[in-house]
């Protein structure tokens, strides 16, 4: 029990350290939306004691909120960004600034919904809940203060947002979003706040009308359909990786997939093929699978750099290893494969979580072959010479893809008639020399989780063996 109970206290990927600089700036936001919040008590005169018992209260209200709402993004995505962080309060403080500058001239509805689905599609769904309860919560004039049907309404269309936003794969679904929660809110506005606040356009300020609710729901409209116009200049400003981003590079038309199946045939089927083995696995252990088949796709583009200093891509005439018969360039050619796959990721503007696959795939593993041929020509060599430079994989997913790129070519040797035994012996014998030598230590890949990752490299293989099973054919046997 105890040991279930400190694995789950575990964090899914290594939290990122946040510079004192962007610690600052987070604090100065925080204190600012909490100003915002809380300044119109201290403006009564005379002031009295409970005006500044109400000021301290509201203050220090909003400033937990803005604590406790970046602690909720941390949890669900240890991973998050200084500037995500940012980002994601500045959200805040721009809605309390709104509410006071347009007090009853914006809805609320137009104010917390956009911003929801942008947090859920870059942060994840939990982080934008927790934001529109906050950013609800915090009402800075009780001038403004909303109905409570409105409010109900409020936190329904926003929850929907923040639950279906983390999950749209494309941006098509993001646009039917965009209209589809505009005419519920309109209709359940009508319903239940009134058909008499509702005037069409027979007025002349259309969009900012507080209180008509075809207006509002208008104007929801048109801010949730600017959102999406401005969201891919959130994703690269920001680095938010949102489904439909991951979708995007994993199409196999981008330049730099096309120029490695055209200059590095051999790396881009050995591409594919870790794709299969690393989306099953991934799937298995409930990992998220658009980011590991994207991440796996750009794993070895460093391999561009010189491809024919790859197995894979050799035709079996010539080995440029052998050539020039010197294992310690020959490790450095094959560490270049991981620092131009980085160059390569830094001009394609890949997000970060995708280009931490180019290093954490070959984690500090040694080189082995070359290795052994330094001792052998009685080098004076350090070992660590010939091991990649790291780091080793800091999430699961990175994890996942070194022991598929492990287990990837002797998969594809195995003999066709090998039993299910003696394939699951290899993958076992490859993921326990990976386990042994440290380099799944940060990832908190549990032990059930390495079994049944093993499980779906079996499957896999199954799949494959079944696809080179040659069927018969007679002559005339044309169709199928
Ligand atoms: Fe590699
Ligand atoms: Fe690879």
């Amino acid at each position: 029990m105890l040991y279930l109970w400190r694995r789950s206290q575990v964090p899914i990927k290594q939290p990122i350290k946040i510079s004192r600089i962007d610690n600052l700036i987070i604090f100065l936001i925080c204190i600012l939306i909490s100003i915002i919040s809380s300044y119109k008590s201290l403006l009564g005169s005379p002031l009295n004691i409970s005006d500044i018992f109400s000021w301290f209260f509201t203050f220090t209200e909003a400033l937990i909120s803005s604590g406790i709402l970046i602690l909720v993004s941390k949890k669900e995505n240890p991973t998050i960004s200084s500037r995500q962080i940012i980002l994601l309060i500045t959200l805040l403080l721009a809605v309390q600034a709104l509410k006071l500058a347009l007090p009853s001239r914006i809805s609320p509805l137009s104010m917390i919904i956009p911003p929801a689905l942008i947090i859920s599609q870059g942060m994840g769904s939990i982080t934008a809940l927790a934001w529109v309860s906050i950013a609800s919560l915090i009402w800075p004039d009780p001038a403004v203060t909303i109905s409570n049907n409105l409010f109900f309404i409020l936190l329904v269309c926003a929850s929907v947002v923040s639950l279906l936003g983390g999950r749209i794969r494309s941006r098509a679904q993001l646009l039917q979003l965009s209209i589809f929660v505009p005419i519920g809110s309109f209709l359940s506005q009508w319903i239940l706040i009134g058909k008499d606040k509702i005037s069409f356009i027979d007025k002349q300020d259309i969009f900012f009308s507080n209180g008509d609710i075809f207006s509002d729901s208008l104007l929801l409209a048109l801010v949730m359909l600017f959102t999406l116009l401005f969201m891919p200049i959130f994703e690269s400003i920001f680095g938010l990786l949102t489904k439909a981003r991951l979708l995007e590079l994993a199409d196999k038309e981008k330049p730099l997939i096309r120029r490695l199946s055209f200059e590095a045939p051999g790396t881009f089927e050995h591409t594919l093929l870790i794709c299969g083995l690393a989306e099953e696995a991934t799937r298995m252990i409930g990992g998220d699978i658009d980011l590991i088949k994207t991440g796996a796709l750009y794993h070895d583009v460093g391999k561009l750099h010189a491809p024919n200093w790859f197995i894979e891509n050799q035709d079996g005439s010539k080995n440029p290893h052998d050539e020039i018969d010197d294992p310690i360039k020959s490790a450095e050619v094959l560490q270049a494969h991981v620092d131009e796959g980085l160059k390569y990721a830094r001009k394609n503007r890949l997000p970060k979580l995708i280009a931490n696959f180019i290093p954490e795939h070959q984690g500090t593993l040694k080189m082995g072959y070359f290795f052994q041929k330094a001792k052998e020509k009685n080098l004076d060599i350090d070992e660590n010479h010939f091991r990649y430079k790291g780091p080793i994989p800091q999430s699961k997913e990175t994890a996942i893809l070194m022991l598929a790129d492990g287990c990837e070519a002797a998969l594809r040797a195995m003999n066709i008639d090998a039993s299910d035994k003696e394939a699951l012996r290899t993958i076992s014998k490859i993921i326990y020399s990976r386990q042994n030598d440290g380099q799944l230590d940060d990832s908190n890949l549990s032990k059930g989780e390495i079994f049944l990752i093993k499980r779906a490299f079996l499957n896999v293989w199954k799949r494959i063996r079944h696809r080179r099973i040659q069927y018969p054919t007679s002559k005339n046997n044309t169709f199928s």
